[in-house]
């Protein structure tokens, strides 16, 4: 199989991560923070190197600020309505994903304002738009850091330089960049980071996490056993048990765990390079086929290993079908459960096939891909 899915989850992972969580499962199988004894105390310094590990990746100063989730939708979650209350404003993009898009929608059914920042086809967000929507001080602008249909990288460190001068909260889904764009939280303004464990962080499914700034408060939405203040009938104030409650998933965490480290190993920068060079051939190669439309920004250096495409206005499902089936690719088409980015781009009608090479694809993956659209282009409907 030639795996082109990795924007919804990377595959293969780095061996690393079979390894830490077989080994986990099988020596670290307690609960961490909950006991005494020495497969426990082995799984709470396990979850410690884990936040090291991504406050490292983030450069976040103090790890404890940092809480492990399901993945980022839960995180985002966490976020919205842990922080905005019925009357607040929050700001967001034309791009966003179901994750923040659906929660918006509920935040508004409760009272919350939103107002949704436009983008173009190519999926660029409306700069003037965004400042002066932050200059009416909303609460907070919820915004990704990159789209996962068009590919195309929002402008963070700008928006944050604004949000920061506003006193505005800013918090962004980093579900399809962590682990290969660059985030400096700090530099970059983020008071609340959404990751998912999965993608480019290499983790297993089921792991996420949340950053929050110190001093920012958001409201738990969930509560309970922690292992610490066992005496109290009320969540401790304290980051990281005010937001993570209940046994943790520790195998999911120790596979993160090694994935992070893979990152912080091999280098991000030359992670990042490595899938850029695939989206590189994939858009070359893309754009001398007849029929093909490719989406998403014309520049590479505004781009993540996402390449979204119509053939002949063919359905995308068709399409992802038939490389499935007669040529063994593996990709995602449809809508990517972000509607409002299909709305921007123009393509609700059909959806797009999205191409998403990972650090482990090789040049001669992409050719085959390469050849196979061009003998679907070729039989014409
Ligand atoms: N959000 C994931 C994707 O883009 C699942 O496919």
């Amino acid at each position: 199989m030639i795996y082109l899915d990795n924007a919804a989850t990377t595959w293969p992972k780095p061996e690393c991560v079979y390894q830490a969580v077989d080994h986990c499962l099988r020596t670290m199988g307690a609960n961490p923070g909950r006991g005494g004894h020495s497969m426990a105390r082995a799984a709470s310094m396990l979850l410690y190197e884990a936040r090291e590990a991504l406050a490292e990746l983030f450069a976040i100063e103090d790890a404890n600020q940092i809480v492990f989730t399901h993945n980022a939708t839960d995180a985002i979650n966490m976020a919205v309505f842990g922080i905005l209350n019925p009357g607040d404003t929050v700001v967001t993009t034309g791009v966003e994903h179901n994750a923040v898009a659906r929660a918006i929608r509920l935040a508004e059914a409760k009272g919350v304002i939103a107002n949704i920042i436009p983008c173009t086809s190519n999926g660029e967000l409306d700069m003037a738009a965004m400042t002066a929507a932050i200059r009416q001080r909303p609460k907070a602008v919820i915004m990704c850091h990159a789209s996962n249909v068009t590919g195309a990288i929002m402008p963070v460190p700008e928006v944050g330089k604004l949000t920061s001068q506003h006193g505005v909260v800013l918090i962004v889904d980093a579900a399809q960049t962590a682990g290969v764009e660059a985030i400096d939280v700090c530099s970059m303004g983020i008071d609340v980071l959404a990751f998912s464990g999965h993608k480019g962080l290499f983790g297993p499914q089921g792991t996420g996490g949340i950053y929050v700034r110190e001093g920012l408060d958001v409201t738990p939405l969930r509560v309970g056993g922690t292992g610490s203040l066992s005496e109290s009938d009320t969540q401790p104030d304290f980051m990281p048990d005010r937001l993570e409650s209940g046994t943790p998933n520790t195998p999911g965490i120790a596979g993160l765990k090694a994935g992070v480290q893979f990152i912080l190993e091999t280098g991000r920068p030359k992670i990042q390079m490595r899938e850029l060079e695939l989206t590189k051939l994939l858009l070359n190669g893309l754009k001398d086929i007849p029929g093909v439309i490719v989406h998403g920004p014309v520049d590479i250096s505004g781009r993540t290993a996402v390449v979204s495409f119509t053939l002949n206005g063919r359905d995308s499902g068709q399409v992802a079908h038939a490389l499935d089936r007669d040529y063994g690719i593996a990709c995602r088409a449809g809508l990517h459960c972000a509607p409002w980015a299909h709305r921007s781009m123009g393509t609700m009608k059909t959806g797009t096939v999205r191409f998403s090479p990972g650090f482990f694809n090789t040049d001669e993956e992409i050719g085959q891909a390469l050849q196979a659209v061009r003998e679907l282009a070729a039989q014409g409907g």
